[in-house]
């Protein structure tokens, strides 16, 4: 059994997520899983479903190689995307740079959400699948960060593993505190609905729940909290 701590070689653990990000550009594993090209459905509809003035700041925490960003920056929306790896924010730099009239409205920021700092607020955050990489000894960090940049009468969208995913059982053995470690170093936690509504309800209201599947059938969570405290 590992020890929960001392498995961190760094606190942010981007030589981690490089050689994730690296191994799935070079195996051309673009299609699947979060290197897809295309939004997740979910995020779209909630999109659409709120139907956001697009004069608002959107924050993609942990955007990877930018599927969502890209798309809400196509959309019009002006996103500020950031990501620990710099495998992945040269990517998505990359990309930006092949789409000339989504230059302007895509701010990409190469730093951990942990570290990040902003001079206005945000009123639509997304996680999509970075929460639930964070290590519980930096939980408080991370929430105290969102607590700092989420604007009044806004959105918290988190997608997260859910404790029904199907590496739950896998991995459930190897760790202790509810972390569970795969390959890697590379921390995943598979929470349930109530730990993560234990985790944001003292600061967040719940205003939609649903339970997704993820590109390979993984049961993920979906969560949108609106910051309704004066
Ligand atoms: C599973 S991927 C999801 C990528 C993207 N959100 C998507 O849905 O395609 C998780 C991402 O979170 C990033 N990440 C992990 N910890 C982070 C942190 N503390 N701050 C910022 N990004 C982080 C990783 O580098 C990785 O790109």
């Amino acid at each position: 059994m590992i020890n929960s701590c001392e498995n961190i070689e760094e606190k942010h653990y981007d030589s981690v997520w490089n050689s994730i990000i690296q191994s799935n550009i070079d195996s051309d594993n673009l299609g699947c899983h979060f290197s897809s090209v295309n939004p997740r459905m979910e995020i779209v509809k909630i999109v659409n479903k709120y139907n956001f003035n697009k004069d608002i700041n959107i924050l993609d925490v942990g955007c990877g190689l930018g599927r969502n960003s890209i798309w809400l920056a196509q959309e019009g929306y002006k996103v500020t995307a950031i990501d620990l790896s710099s495998i992945a924010i040269n990517y998505l730099k990359r990309q930006i740079n092949r789409e000339i009239q989504i230059k302007e409205k895509l701010l990409v920021q190469k730093i951990s959400f942990l570290d990040f700092h902003s001079s206005h607020k945000y009123q639509f955050v997304i996680d999509d699948g970075c929460f639930h990489h964070i290590h519980p000894i930096f939980r408080n960090e991370y929430i105290s960060k969102l607590n700092c940049i989420i604007d009044k009468n806004s959105y918290y969208c988190l997608i997260c593993f859910n404790d029904k995913h199907c590496l739950f059982e896998k991995y459930q053995n190897r760790g202790i505190d509810n972390i569970h470690y795969a390959e890697n170093k590379h921390i995943s936690i598979f929470y349930s609905k109530d730990e993560i509504l234990n985790i944001y309800s003292s600061f967040l209201n719940l205003v939609h729940y649903d339970e997704i599947h993820g590109l390979k059938g993984e049961m993920l969570h979906l969560f949108l909290f609106k910051n309704e405290n004066i």
